[in-house]
């Protein structure tokens, strides 16, 4: 069975509470009723609660940027998996390289957040790739298979259709430099196998793998059309309404 197209907006730190109000209406007013491709917006934290009232009747989910392994405690200023889910959050993005390069996060505490998030039913979006020095000297493939083993190490079979893989080379993110069709293709189907041998041949088929790295409007339908690429987390080009549907319309072939 084909793999629905997944394209989710990682709006980052930016936005503000009326900003972020209109920026989902306008994707709310564009998208319509099309659920032939899933789409979800990922705000700010404080932003959770007004985004997911102007979703509420429409087919787009909420998803949050961060979560804390732990469900309650003495943790100040973290986040729980059930806090998120109880504020109707249906996603969290756990390893983008911001947080794993940029916050220090290890490859222990990703896998601890992404199995305490699967336990609290959230959906995961979780996100490896390689630097540019890794990729120059050769590396790319031993890193995308590390990451992934080590992200998902633990993980029970039970909880992978809630999974999603997003592929973010870290030389493209927010660079404007896209990997190229054909870089991308290859990273991805490479992440399938690595899966595959992981978990089994039909969690690898039926797997999600997104691309991110400076998508934008025009060079988002051939990357979409690869084979093993089943989405796109998009940062820049989901800021604005418009530039974010034209990419929805391109995961849908249009
Ligand atoms: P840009 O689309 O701005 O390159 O960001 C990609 C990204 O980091 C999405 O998580």
């Amino acid at each position: 069975m084909a793999r629905k197209k997944f394209i989710a907006g990682n709006w980052k730190m930016t936005t503000n509470s009326q900003s972020a109000r209109t920026l989902a209406q306008g994707v709310v007013k564009g998208l319509g009723d099309e659920s032939s491709v899933e789409v979800a917006l990922c705000p700010p934290f404080p932003w959770l609660g007004i985004v997911a009232e102007e979703i509420k009747n429409s087919p787009l989910s909420l998803g949050a940027q961060n979560v804390y392994p732990v469900n309650e405690g003495a943790y100040t200023g973290e986040v729980s998996p059930t806090m998120l889910a109880d504020a109707g959050v249906k996603y969290v993005i756990v390893g983008h390289s911001e947080r794993r390069h940029g916050m220090g996060e290890s490859d222990f505490i990703l896998n601890r957040k992404v199995k305490a998030a699967l336990a609290a039913g959230l959906n995961v979006i979780f996100c490896i790739g390689e630097t540019l020095a890794e990729r120059e000297s050769n590396q790319t493939n031993s890193i995308l298979e590390y990451q992934t083993t080590a992200g998902l190490v633990g993980v029970d079979h039970g909880s992978l259709s809630r999974l999603v893989i997003a592929y973010e080379p870290v030389w493209a993110i927010g660079t404007g430099r896209n990997a190229t069709p054909e870089q991308a293709q290859e990273a991805h189907a490479f992440i399938r196998s690595v899966y595959g041998n992981l978990f089994n041949a039909e969690a690898a088929e039926n797997l999600q793998i997104q691309y991110g790295g400076s998508v934008k409007p025009d060079n988002a339908a051939v990357i979409l059309g690869q084979p093993d690429v089943d989405g796109a987390l998009v940062g820049g080009a989901s800021l604005k309404a418009d530039s974010f549907l034209a990419i929805i319309r391109a995961g849908l072939g249009k």
